[in-house]
């Protein structure tokens, strides 16, 4: 069975399995609906209920209260229809902001590299059978064979390359995708089947001011698809691009970003290492950053990685007065 999801406020509709969420129904109808993470634990998919019932799923409590559930609120790319429904997302949607969409699609592909590139981090190109249009900054759900479980990949590659994806893949201790699948069966020539683009995150339009990125570990990867993009269109007056890890062991792609910053001035690399002494930028990256700027105040920022470097990289620019509406995030949570 399917029911119709109108969208009120778009007035666009859709026809949505049951079982089918929300969310994943209307991206692949070519309603674009702000979400993050998919996986129910950001909250930025939720929806008002006007009209009709639905099933909320594997909604937890800390994503969507019992209040808000009372309130009818759900969670797009948690719930499912029981009925015909109106619904209208929480976080407005503005058509016109010239942001460019692209639906979802479910795509296959074959492995072309897989390198080790740091310490248990993988480089995973995957050559699309058809290609794929997304933002700079979006991510690609793997699945993960014979498991049932898919996982979330940014592409490190910019929009311009459509048909080869890039992904960073850090291995995670007894994790399912990494630790048993891409570190440990995966070889090149090997099919891939994954779905996207999902997420909200990225420099898709120009912006006016100069912008700070910082990535922890492989929170590199979207970065990456964002500076290429952004240099390549010239979306902003500067660049200031931070990659932090322990050791040297922890830093890839270090060459590539110095020949970028030797072609493009306006364009800045700084590699930082907290747990060892060198020529380069010591410390938590955060604290570098910090160090660096004594005003963020008319910047942006662009953070990704773990939810710890997350938190303490917005503190750290709130505390430079950078705008609450100035800083975008993607964090690499897992479904644990
Ligand atoms: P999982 O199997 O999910 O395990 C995660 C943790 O839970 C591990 O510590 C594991 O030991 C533990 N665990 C698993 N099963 C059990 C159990 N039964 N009991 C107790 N503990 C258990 N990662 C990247 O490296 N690169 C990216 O570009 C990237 N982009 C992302 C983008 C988004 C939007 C999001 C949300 C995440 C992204 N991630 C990225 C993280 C990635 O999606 C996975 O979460 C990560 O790779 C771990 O997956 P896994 O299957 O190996 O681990
Ligand atoms: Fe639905 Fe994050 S909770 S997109």
């Amino acid at each position: 069975t399917t029911h119709e999801v109108r969208i009120d406020p778009l007035d666009r509709s859709t026809r949505c399995a049951a079982g089918q969420s929300i969310l994943e129904s209307c991206l692949r109808d070519d309603i674009w609906l702000p979400h993050s993470c998919t996986q129910g634990t950001c909250g930025s998919c939720k929806m008002k209920v006007l009209s009709g019932e639905v099933d909320h799923r594997d909604s937890s409590e800390y994503t969507l209260t019992p209040e808000e559930r009372e309130a009818g609120i759900a969670l797009g790319c948690q719930a499912t229809p029981r009925s015909a429904l109106v619904l209208e997302p929480v976080e407005q949607v503005d058509p016109d902001d010239g942001i460019p969409r692209h639906p979802l699609r479910d795509h296959s592909g074959t492995v072309v590299v897989l390198d080790d590139i740091a310490r248990d981090i993988r480089r995973l190109v995957v050559e699309l059978d058809e290609p794929m249009s997304f933002n700079p900054g979006q991510y690609a759900e793997i699945v993960v064979p014979g498991t049932g479980v898919a996982r979330q990949y940014s592409m490190a590659n910019p929009p311009s390359e459509t048909s080869r994806l890039e992904f960073h893949v850090r291995r995670t201790p007894g994790g399912i995708a990494t630790d048993g699948w891409v570190f440990a069966g995966l070889a090149v020539g090997e099919r891939i089947e994954l779905k996207g683009p999902l997420g909200d995150f990225g420099m898709p339009v120009a912006q006016d001011e100069p912008a700070i990125l910082i990535a922890g570990g492989t929170g590199l990867a979207p970065l990456k698809s964002i500076v290429r993009h952004a240099l390549d269109h010239d979306l902003a007056p500067e660049l200031h691009l931070y990659h932090g890890g322990r050791s040297r062991q922890d830093l890839y792609d270090v060459e590539f970003f110095e020949e970028l910053a030797r072609e493009h001035p306006h364009f800045g690399y700084r590699p930082c290492l907290s747990e060892e002494d060198w020529d380069g930028a010591t410390g938590l990256v955060t604290d570098v950053v910090l160090a660096d700027f004594q005003s963020c105040r008319g910047l942006s920022a662009y953070l990704c990685g773990p939810p710890g470097m997350i938190e303490a990289g917005v503190k750290a620019l709130k505390r430079r007065r950078m705008a609450p509406r100035k800083i975008f995030r993607e964090e690499f949570l897992d479904a644990s």
